[in-house]
């Protein structure tokens, strides 16, 4: 008698596909990339992968793709409460430029794969150079770990579906850690703000993992209503603006719907001349300090008959054709939450519409050639 074990199937742990496991794996992701890097007695980052290094004068991030938006969110941080200057570039830029890494300098290279082959040139620049090179990757052993000089791995477990979701959240979470720790061992980060990021960012997996099956509901409503739709704008501002690119990134890759990432406030520099009512916006308007901002750039976008979808939180003053609350964290902590509600917006549209949601056409998990 033979027995027919699907490996794939079972590696999918009752899931129709790997995104949509992985999307969920994220709490537990958040807890392994948090663990023994918080020090619970002390309340303190520890980074010790990095102990030896000072904190750099600029941070120079090269990534591509996901990765890169990870690291567009990251300078937000870093420089907030690190007083770090950083500039984030995409690999396949920054290796073709003759770029000013002066010492005292240090680059990070954001890879998931690690063997991604425009942010590996990216690094082999920077070591002839001279300058140490932090990788912040996934797979142990890869080559971006290979030709760093120091490693801080995501420990975010294999990545099998094509489109990156649970690796950005830990990249995301390992960036915020880089940037406290920073800002704690320069002396600048107000020792509130400190103790409130290490504290709550201990309590966001269990938040999530309640969240989750109503994120995946809502966005699967949503999906329904704007399958038929043939493009969209995925608006936001400050942090949220990396998170808006990677909204319509995911978007694109595996529904094939066409989605462009804006920062809100640039809109009215051009593309809102596209805003009709069939072409949709999708935006982040969480309750930050930017929200009154973001919110006069939705009524421009409402005043040319765009239909709007609002990531929000109860009790913000904002009216819009379909508002999705979502529970409110502290500070930059709401992007823990925002992340999947993007993610599951794209994996319920793609999934409707049939599309082999792990394995895009013409897209490769890693892209190892130029
Ligand atoms: C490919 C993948 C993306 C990924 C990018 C960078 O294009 O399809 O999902 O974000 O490579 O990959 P890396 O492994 O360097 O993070």
């Amino acid at each position: 008698r033979t027995i027919n074990w699907d490996v794939q199937a079972a590696q999918k742990g009752g899931h129709k596909h790997f995104m949509i496991k992985e999307i969920f794996e994220q709490p537990k992701v958040i807890s392994d990339c948090l663990a023994g890097r918080i020090d619970l007695e002390k309340g303190e980052v520890v980074l010790s992968e990095i102990a030896d290094l000072e904190p750099p004068e600029r941070l120079h991030i090269i990534a591509c793709g996901t990765s890169y938006h990870a690291g567009l969110w990251g300078k937000y941080l870093i420089e907030k409460w690190a007083e770090i200057p950083v500039e984030v570039e995409i690999a396949s830029e920054f290796r073709y430029r003759d770029p000013l890494l002066s010492k005292g300098g240090v680059a990070l290279a954001i890879s998931q794969s690690g063997e991604t082959a425009d942010t590996l040139a990216g690094i082999k620049l920077v070591k002839q150079k001279g300058l140490p090179i932090i990788g912040l990757c996934n797979v142990v052993g890869s080559s971006v770990a290979r030709e760093s000089s120091h490693v801080v791995y995501t420990q975010a477990g294999p990545e099998i579906s094509v489109a990156s979701t649970k690796a950005m959240c830990s990249q995301l979470t390992a960036l915020l850690l880089l940037a406290l720790y920073w800002g704690k061992k320069k002396g600048v980060i107000d020792v509130a703000t400190y103790s409130r990021a290490v504290m709550d960012l201990r309590n966001i997996p269990s938040i999530l993992e309640a969240e989750l099956p109503a994120m995946r509901d809502k966005a699967q409503e949503l999906s329904r209503e704007f399958s038929e739709a043939y493009s969209f704008f995925f608006l936001g501002r400050g942090m949220y603006f990396p998170l808006a690119l990677e909204g319509a990134l995911k978007l694109k890759e595996i529904s094939y719907i066409h989605a462009e990432g804006y920062a809100s406030g640039e809109m009215k520099h051009g593309p809102i001349a596209l805003i009709d009512p069939k072409f949709p916006t999708f935006a982040m308007a969480l309750n930050d300090e930017l929200f009154s901002k973001v919110k006069s750039n939705l009524v421009e976008v409402q005043a040319r008959g765009g239909e709007i979808i609002a990531l929000t939180n109860p009790g913000v003053d904002l009216e819009v054709e379909h508002r999705w609350n979502l529970p409110e964290v502290w500070g930059p902590l709401n992007t823990f939450i925002a992340l999947p509600a993007l993610q599951l917006f794209a994996y319920e549209t793609a999934d409707y519409l049939g599309k082999d949601v792990d394995q895009p056409r013409n897209l490769a998990k890693s892209v190892t050639v130029e």
